[in-house]
């Protein structure tokens, strides 16, 4: 073997960790579009008003285990580690294996669990990580593209993995994810948000 072909896998791997720096997890999340459009939904993350917002009616001090549906590329995931107490737990769920791979790697901190999944498995996935009910789950699932059954399966198995007086909190393009969480939520608190790539509907299901 020659040193000019050894050297030239090693130049492409440089360049392409470049690129990879240089678009960061932009990067990361319109790969992961391009590979499952339907699936991911959405060509960029949501935006930091949108995060805030979402997250602002969280009781931090009596969340012990929030759970996150469809991180991508972990928009959410610093800001809700950053909100919760020191012994909490953040769960993350997502369908695409790149997505959890780049997220184990990113979030280095001891209160994250990353699972390749589905949210139609979350009572499996909460039981098997050592929990028995989630306080918080927040969906940025495609509800209105999902495959036929699943919105109302994902629905119904995330009012059973929710405690008394837990919430789910959903952002979507379409107010159709109301529909979903209607029949399990007596009370849903909406909202809306502008300021995201596409504007967003924004809706807090309180669990009796
Ligand atoms: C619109 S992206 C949301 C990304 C991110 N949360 C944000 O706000 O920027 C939707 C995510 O849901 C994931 N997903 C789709 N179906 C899923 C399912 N059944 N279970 C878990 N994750 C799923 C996709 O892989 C993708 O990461």
């Amino acid at each position: 073997m020659t040193s000019s072909s050894l050297a030239k896998p090693q130049l492409i791997e440089r360049i392409k960790t470049k690129v990879r720096r240089f678009f960061g997890p932009w990067g990361v999340f319109f790969k992961g579009f391009v590979k499952h459009p339907v699936m991911v939904g959405s060509i960029i993350p949501s935006s930091s008003r949108t995060v805030k917002k979402m997250l602002a009616p969280v009781d931090w001090e009596n969340c012990d285990l929030f759970v996150e549906y469809g991180p991508g590329v972990g928009t959410f995931c610093q800001p809700v580690l950053d909100r919760m107490k020191p012994g909490a737990t953040l769960l993350v769920i997502d369908l695409n294996e790149d997505f959890i791979e780049y997220l184990q790697k990113t979030f280095r901190d001891s209160r994250f669990i990353a699972v390749h999944g589905s949210a139609a498995d979350v009572n499996e996935i909460i039981v098997d990580a050592g929990f028995e009910q989630a306080d918080y789950i927040l969906s940025g699932l495609p509800f209105s593209t999902l495959p036929d059954n699943l919105g109302p399966k994902i629905a119904s198995e995330t009012a059973k993995a929710i405690r008394t007086g837990g919430a789910f909190l959903v952002y979507q393009f379409r107010a159709r994810a109301r529909d979903f969480m209607e029949p399990h939520f007596k009370k849903i608190d909406s909202g809306f948000e502008a300021w995201n790539i596409l504007p967003c509907h924004l809706f807090w299901g309180w669990k009796d």
